[in-house]
């Protein structure tokens, strides 16, 4: 891709491949695509879409993604393996424009212990796999891997072979997160320096957030000379995960006296974007974390108030609503019709088919019964669970419980499998207990186990909408399902159901970095 202007930064986003890789965190086909849709509508340049030799799934969610995207340049990455690398060029095709990303580790440490290959030999791998890569698409990129421990000498010989064999990004990871940011700023500066043929390339910053350093560390590269920065949503990623593009892109913008750096990020796309991915993962963001923690924009103390009302400048560097932090508004209430829901659903761009729509009314005038208010998060709460749910072999219908202090708490539970509908009471620890043990008893799944329960209210208010969030765990995989719903247990049963049925379909995990090393394509 080209880079004319040359202080304008590439987002190059990697939530739906270094993200996903993280445990906990991985996604279905519809989240991934419902991801990619956000971050092509919130202008990031690249969508790092997966690991297409990973799997059939991981291959097809690459796929589909590069049919949907409008603007971004679609990714996918490969080792230094021809068959990853063929994968990666087939998976991509569909897209407007395509980008093969392969990798390959340059530290001694990696050459020796994880790739097992003399220096000489990675030195080949990266000719041929970037030659390779060249065959399917103009747009290539070559990571060395743990490049921050990577020998200064070794890694310009690396980076000068692989512009020369066609790679148009140069990627210089801190794989480990162990680089400061004055070592990283340094790294990058002098590769400006030394490798002759860089001025034909971009350099890019690759930062992970094992010391906390990230962000400063790819900043510290962009005052380098780097011109893409690889970024995740929410910073999720490997261990403490990668630089936040959040706080990368307002960084940019709030400093931009100290940086005069620009992104193409519509930045009031942010926060529904970093919301959509808490609730797909079931990663909520700590609350102080920096742009989209719930406490980021939140003045509590007295001093801090009375400074804001005077003159908002005053404890506030840049305003909610440029991160798209706005007041959800109100929109339906208990009379609203069947045409004015539907309207209203178009409006927040959705578009039921006649069964979806009629079910979701029907919940909707049952939550418009318990709640006062509708906010557009309640609809789009409501709708988003009834999209979920749509094409489930195992559909929620009906619970009651009995909780309270004296005992025994219970549901009786009734699911609809395949069309039958099959019925249990069931005795728990507590209301929640009974209910996941009657969902036990009609779908017997012994090997998972509850790894996370989470609610959260959608509004404020004690009649507020719960959406709960559930991990389940079976064999090393993890499924994360949502419900949402005025009453806390039927969310909870749904959630439950929906991480049900996503452990059904779910494909095996692999992991490109841990995965074992080609030799050369
Ligand atoms: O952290 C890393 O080194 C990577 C590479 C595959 C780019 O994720
Ligand atoms: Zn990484």
């Amino acid at each position: 891709m080209s880079n004319k202007n040359k202080n304008r930064i590439i987002i190059f986003d990697t939530t739906l491949r270094d993200g996903e890789q993280s445990p906990g965190c991985s996604m279905n086909l519809e989240e991934k695509l419902k991801m990619a849709r956000l971050l092509d509508e919130m202008g990031v340049d690249i969508i790092e879409a997966g690991f297409p030799v990973a799997s059939p799934g991981d291959y097809e969610a690459v796929n589909e993604i590069a049919k949907i995207v409008k603007n971004a340049v679609v990714c996918g990455l490969s080792r230094a393996k021809k068959a990853d690398i063929e994968a990666s060029g087939q998976a991509i095709k569909p897209a407007k424009r395509k980008r093969i990303h392969t990798f390959i580790s340059t530290s001694p440490l990696h050459m020796k212990h994880k790739l097992q290959m003399p220096p000489e030999e990675v030195l080949n791998a990266v000719a041929e796999s970037v030659t390779f890569a060249r065959g399917f698409t103009d747009d290539v990129e070559w990571s060395a891997e743990d490049a921050s421990r990577t020998e200064d000498d070794f890694l310009c010989r690396a980076v000068e072979i692989a512009i020369k064999s066609g790679a148009t990004t140069v990627n210089i990871p801190d794989t480990v997160g162990y680089s400061v940011p004055e070592e990283y700023g340094a790294k990058i500066a002098m590769l400006f320096e030394r490798v002759p043929n860089i001025d034909k390339a971009v350099v890019s910053t690759h930062c992970h957030n094992d010391l906390g350093l990230a962000v400063a560390n790819s900043l510290a590269g962009v005052k380098a000379g780097a011109r893409q920065v690889e970024c995740t949503i929410n910073g999720i990623g490997e261990r403490a995960g990668n630089a936040a593009l959040e706080e990368i892109v307002m960084a940019l913008r709030t400093r931009h006296d100290l940086m005069p750096y620009s992104t193409g990020i519509e930045t009031t796309k942010i926060t529904k974007i970093s919301r959509t991915l808490s609730t797909i993962t079931g990663f909520n963001v700590q609350p102080n974390k920096a742009i989209v923690g719930a406490n980021a924009f939140a003045h509590e103390s007295g001093i801090h108030q009375d400074g804001m009302l005077k003159h908002a400048n005053t404890y506030e560097i840049m305003t909610p609503e440029s991160v798209g932090l706005t007041e959800s508004k109100l929109v339906l209430g208990k009379h609203s019709g069947r045409h004015a829901f539907k309207t209203k659903l178009a409006e927040l761009g959705f578009e039921l088919g006649d069964n979806a729509l009629q079910e979701a009314f029907a919940r909707f005038k049952n939550l418009a019964d318990k709640k006062k208010e509708i906010f557009e998060d309640d609809l789009v709460a409501l709708v988003e669970d009834e999209v979920v749910r749509e094409n489930e072999r195992i559909k929620f219908v009906s619970l009651q419980v009995r909780a309270g202090t004296t005992g025994p708490q219970t549901a009786d539970l009734v699911l609809s499998i395949d069309g039958q509908e099959q019925e249990a009471h069931v005795e728990g620890n507590g209301p929640v207990d009974a209910i996941f043990k009657a969902i036990r008893e009609i779908v017997p799944h012994d090997k998972a186990g509850l790894q996370l329960y989470q609610v959260h209210a959608i509004t404020g208010g004690s009649d507020a909408q719960a959406e709960v969030t559930v991990r389940l765990e079976e064999n090393g995989r993890t499924v994360n399902g949502q419900g949402a719903d005025a009453d806390t247990l039927v969310a909870s049963a749904r959630a439950y159901i929906h991480a049900l049925n996503k452990l059904q379909t779910k494909r095996s995990g692999f992991n490109p970095q841990t995965a074992k090393e080609a030799t050369a394509p």
